[in-house]
């Protein structure tokens, strides 16, 4: 069975940081033969959770298409930024979003519920956006999904990478790529049971 990975990224700026390192993760995907769907949440321009707005006008059709997605998918990788130490708002607005009732009434929590998700993280600072990484972790555990041990906080990122997209230094790609190998192999494991 192809474990299909939906690769999403907390951060929509041309240049970031954390997309360049979804995507290193994301090799590491590849290379356990998974598929990847990279999505910008840039294509999904969602409101700010409000309870009125979701009462008056319902859940807006760019939260369905993204409920889809995950729907489709068996795991989940996240690059998380970091803005004062926690995660950006636009990744958890999305997920906020995503978690409220699809369009037959199911709770929209149950498409995170047993999916495996790994978090990567990286930043300009020394320590790239360990908070953030722990914190986004924290939010998927609280929404019943698998997020594996494997992560990476990738520090001094703006000076991290290569022209090819590989990070300059090859022990940090390697286990960056291990994460998303990891991911498709728990993800296999948890599609067997
Ligand atoms: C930041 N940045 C940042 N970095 C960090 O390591 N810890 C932090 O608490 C913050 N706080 C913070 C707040 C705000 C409002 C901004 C705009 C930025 C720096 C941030 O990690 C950096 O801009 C990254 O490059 C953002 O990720 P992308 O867009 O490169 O993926």
């Amino acid at each position: 069975m192809t474990i299909k990975v939906l690769a999403l990224c907390g951060s929509t700026r041309r240049d970031s940081l954390n997309r360049k390192l979804l995507e290193v993760a994301a090799r590491g995907a590849l290379d356990e033969d998974g598929e990847v769907t990279f999505i910008s949440l840039a294509d999904y321009q969602l409101p700010f959770y409000d309870g009125d707005f979701e009462q008056e006008y319902g859940v807006p059709e760019q939260v369905r298409e993204l409920q889809g997605l995950l729907a489709e998918c068996n795991a989940l990788l996240i690059a998380s930024p970091e803005y004062n130490g926690g995660y950006t708002a636009l990744l958890k607005n999305a997920i906020d979003w995503i978690s409220r009732p699809r369009k037959g009434g199911e709770p929209g929590v149950l498409l995170f519920a047993e999916k495996a998700a790994a978090v990567v993280s990286a930043s300009p600072g020394p320590m790239g956006g360990i908070r953030s990484m722990l914190g986004m972790r924290s939010v998927l555990e609280k929404l019943g999904a698998m997020v594996i041990p494997q992560g990476f906080s990738l520090g001094a990122a703006h000076r991290a990478f290569a022209e090819d997209g590989n990070l300059v230094d090859g022990k940090a790609g390697t286990e960056v790529r291990s994460v998303g190998a990891s991911l498709i192999r728990v993800a296999r494991q948890l599609s067997r049971q």
